[in-house]
C-alpha cells in the first residue's frame, strides 16, 4: 500500500531540541533546521511526511482540526485547549517542569479579592476552584514574574522549572497545580483512517522515550 502524507506539527523554541531524538528514533530527518531556516513547511527524509513548524500554543488546534495528523504539546498548553478530535498518546517525558502559585517572599496584607496574573486561565480558575476560592484573573502572555512586583497582581501561575526566573525577580514558588512535561497528539480521525502508519510511528517514538 503506498504511504499517505503525514503532517506532523512541531514547534520550535525550547521543545524542538528535545523532540530531534524522538523523531529519529521513529525514522524521521527533518531536511531543514527550523532555527536556520525561516521555512514553516519543513520536509523531511520521507518524500510522504513533513513538519509544521508552529507556536507552541497552536499545535493542538492544528491537530484538532485534522490540519496536522499528530503533534507535540506541553501538558500546560493542551489544559488550556479544546481537546475534542484529538487524542493524548504519550508523555514524551520532555520539557519537563511545574505549574505552580508563586508570589513575593513576603506578601502585602490582601485587603481585598486575590488577584491573579497567567496565561494559564483555565487551569488557575480550575484550581482555585477546587480550593473554593473567589480569585480575580488577569491574562497575560508571558513575563507574568513582572505582574506582583508593580501590584498588577498579587501572584501568579506560572510555569517553574530551575526556579530561576522567580528568583531572579524576588519571587519564591508557592503552590503546585501540576507536573508538566509534552505529550504527542493525534488527530482522531486520522488515527482511524492512517492507523498502521501513525500506530508505526508511535511504537517507534514510545521505546525511545526516556
Ligand atoms: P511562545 O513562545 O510561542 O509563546 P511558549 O512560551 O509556550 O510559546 P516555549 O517556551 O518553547 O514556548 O515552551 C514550550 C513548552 O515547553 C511549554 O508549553 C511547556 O510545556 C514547556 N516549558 C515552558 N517553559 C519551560 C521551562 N522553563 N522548563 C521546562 N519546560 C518548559
Ligand atoms: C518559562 C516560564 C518561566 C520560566 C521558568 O518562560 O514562563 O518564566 O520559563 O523557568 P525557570 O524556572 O527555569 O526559570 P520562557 O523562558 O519560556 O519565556 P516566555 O515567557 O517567552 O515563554
Ligand atoms: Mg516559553
Amino acid at each position: 500500500m503506498m504511504n499517505e502524507q503525514l503532517t506532523f506539527a512541531l514547534s520550535k523554541g525550547r521543545i524542538y531540541k528535545d523532540t530531534l531524538p524522538l523523531l529519529e528514533a521513529a525514522g524521521i530527518i527533518p531536511s531543514e533546521d527550523p532555527d536556520k531556516s525561516r521555512k514553516l513547511i519543513i520536509s523531511t527524509n520521507h518524500a510522504h511526511i513533513r513538519l509544521l513548524i508552529v507556536r507552541a500554543t497552536d499545535a493542538p488546534t492544528y491537530v484538532a482540526h485534522g490540519a496536522a495528523d499528530i503533534g507535540i504539546s506541553g501538558k500546560d498548553v493542551l489544559m488550556e485547549a479544546p481537546t475534542d478530535n484529538l487524542y493524548e498518546l504519550l508523555d514524551l517525558n520532555i520539557a519537563k517542569c511545574k505549574l505552580m502559585v508563586a508570589g513575593p517572599a513576603e506578601p502585602k496584607p490582601v485587603g481585598h479579592r486575590l488577584k491573579i496574573a497567567t496565561k494559564y486561565l483555565k487551569s488557575a480558575e480550575a484550581y482555585y476552584a477546587q480550593k473554593g476560592e473567589q480569585v480575580d484573573l488577569v491574562k497575560l502572555y508571558g513575563s507574568m514574574e513582572i505582574a506582583p512586583l508593580i501590584d498588577l497582581a498579587d501572584y501568579i501561575v506560572d510555569l517553574v522549572d530551575t526556579g530561576n526566573t522567580l528568583k531572579a525577580n524576588g519571587l519564591v514558588p508557592m503552590e503546585h497545580i501540576a507536573d508538566i512535561s509534552s505529550r504527542l497528539i493525534v488527530n482522531e480521525h486520522a488515527y482511524k483512517t492512517k492507523y498502521a502508519q501513525i500506530n508505526e510511528i508511535v511504537e517507534k517514538i514510545k521505546s525511545a522515550v526516556v
